[in-house]
């Protein structure tokens, strides 16, 4: 018997993968780990954090929330913190987006999100338009329907069976155009399965989802605004709502506060969770219109939306995305995502030099190379070469397969964030 419970760890092939680092302690962009490695959290640690490990601002605000009221049910109650947020909030998103329903992480925003969307025009009387478009190499996370949602992977496939089935139509990853043009002289047209999908089918369809501007666990890769907008256009056009799953994108990591303010466009729902508290605490938001509300202001019961997580609304996680909102406020934050994306900008133009980089892509604080391998995709040989070769020299970066990029915290400084380049560039050069 062991002195205790083995802790299975996520997305770790506890045979192939190497053993846990553990992590003592972790400030600004490091982990100190306890056999004394310092380790530079290239990505945020899943993405999560925006102004460093360990924030003070955002540590005091928990522990001050923790003295008065840690946590409440939100049926029936409310409280400070999530009141607060809500307001906060309001400052950031698109006027037309008035709700807010909270939930534990990313995943769950998406369910929420899916769910609203079916159920709003169930509650129409409209229940035959129930149906999802999703893209290819999209990612939504990991529970079952945020997975039905997402596009095949390693990830999804022994559960084919538990994924509902969705529309499947092109994404506008110009690298590997789905339709063999070239983005200089195209017009967007890997739009028009979508288009011919909503013209033969809208009466049947409930939603469009999306990874605005970046799909992430897919690849990183970055779409032209134009593909966003034509979706937009398409979803008014056809009575269908648009779900922006802005998990990653939001909180400034494309260089404004939602990737959909990049692109100009307003979504019908929008999907929060990661950086909202700044990397400290779990919580996910869906946002959505007053239309979409509407239809659940009834006088009739079965209208409600019968959806809530035991932890939805936690005091503390909202007073940490409080305390973040208010770093965004007083500090130079959006000075610090254009001094990344300036450097990102610089090294990969130089990285596009090697031969084995076939593509390089950036969105505000995101930089990614997309590496020539004949195994392309997650389970490429080339990821845990360079996983392991990073972390050996103290740098925490998990590409995705042959696509290594760089999503920091935004506290990160232009020498460390050139010390993460120099690794990479050492690693091609000496792994291939
Ligand atoms: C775009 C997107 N949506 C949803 C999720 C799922 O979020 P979580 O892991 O918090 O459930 C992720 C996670 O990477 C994501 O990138």
């Amino acid at each position: 018997m062991h002195q205790s419970l083995r802790i299975w760890h996520p997305f770790t092939n506890s045979r192939l993968d190497l053993p846990p680092l553990q992590v003592e302690r972790a400030e600004g962009v490091y982990l100190y780990t306890k056999d004394k490695k310092k380790i530079l959290d290239a990505i945020s640690s899943w993405w999560v954090n925006l102004h460093g490990h360990g924030n003070p601002r955002i540590a005091a605000a928990i522990a001050e929330q923790a003295k008065k009221l840690e946590h409440v049910i939100l049926a029936g109650f409310t409280h400070d913190a999530a009141e607060e947020l809500a307001r906060r909030l309001r400052k950031w998103v698109a006027p037309a987006l008035t709700h807010l329903f909270f939930s534990d992480d990313g995943s769950t925003a998406v369910e929420v999100a899916l769910k609203m969307a079916v159920q709003h025009f169930s509650n129409e009387e409209r229940g035959e338009k129930r149906e999802i478009v999703a893209l290819e190499h999209g990612y939504h996370g990991d529970t079952a329907g945020a997975m039905s949602v997402s596009d095949d992977s390693p990830f999804t496939e022994p559960f084919a069976a538990m994924r509902y089935p969705v529309h499947r139509v092109h994404a506008a990853y110009c690298y590997r155009c789905p339709v063999g043009l070239e983005r200089e002289t195209c017009y967007i047209e890997c739009a028009q399965q979508l288009e011919t999908l909503l013209a033969e089918r809208a009466d049947k369809i409930a939603a469009v989802i999306v990874e605005p501007l970046l799909q992430g666990a897919g690849g990183m890769i970055v779409h032209p605004a134009e593909f966003l907008q034509k979706v937009r256009a398409l979803c008014t056009q056809n009575d269908v709502l648009l779900i922006a799953d802005e998990v990653l994108t939001g909180f400034g990591r494309t260089g404004k506060m939602f990737a959909c303010d990049v692109a100009g466009v307003v979504p019908d729902l929008m999907c929060l969770s990661k950086g909202i508290t700044g990397g400290f605490l779990p919580m996910g938001v869906t946002l959505c219109t007053d239309r979409v509300e509407a239809a659940f202001r009834s006088e009739d019961r079965q209208h409600t939306f019968y959806h809530g997580h035991s932890y939805t609304g936690n005091a503390l996680a909202c007073a940490a995305a409080n305390a973040s909102l208010q770093i965004f406020e007083d500090e130079p934050v959006f000075d610090r995502l254009a001094t990344i994306a300036r450097i990102h900008a610089e090294r990969l133009q130089e990285l596009r030099e090697f031969a084995v980089v076939g593509d390089t892509r950036q969105i505000g604080s995101i930089g990614a190379l997309e590496l020539r391998a004949e195994d392309a995709g997650y389970l490429s040989a080339m990821r845990p070469k360079l996983y392991q070769f990073f972390l050996e020299r103290g740098v925490l970066l998990r590409p995705l397969g042959n696509v290594v990029y760089i999503l920091p915290p935004y506290v990160i400084s232009a020498g460390e964030l050139h010390h993460v380049y120099d690794v990479i560039v050492e690693a091609i050069q000496t792994l291939f």
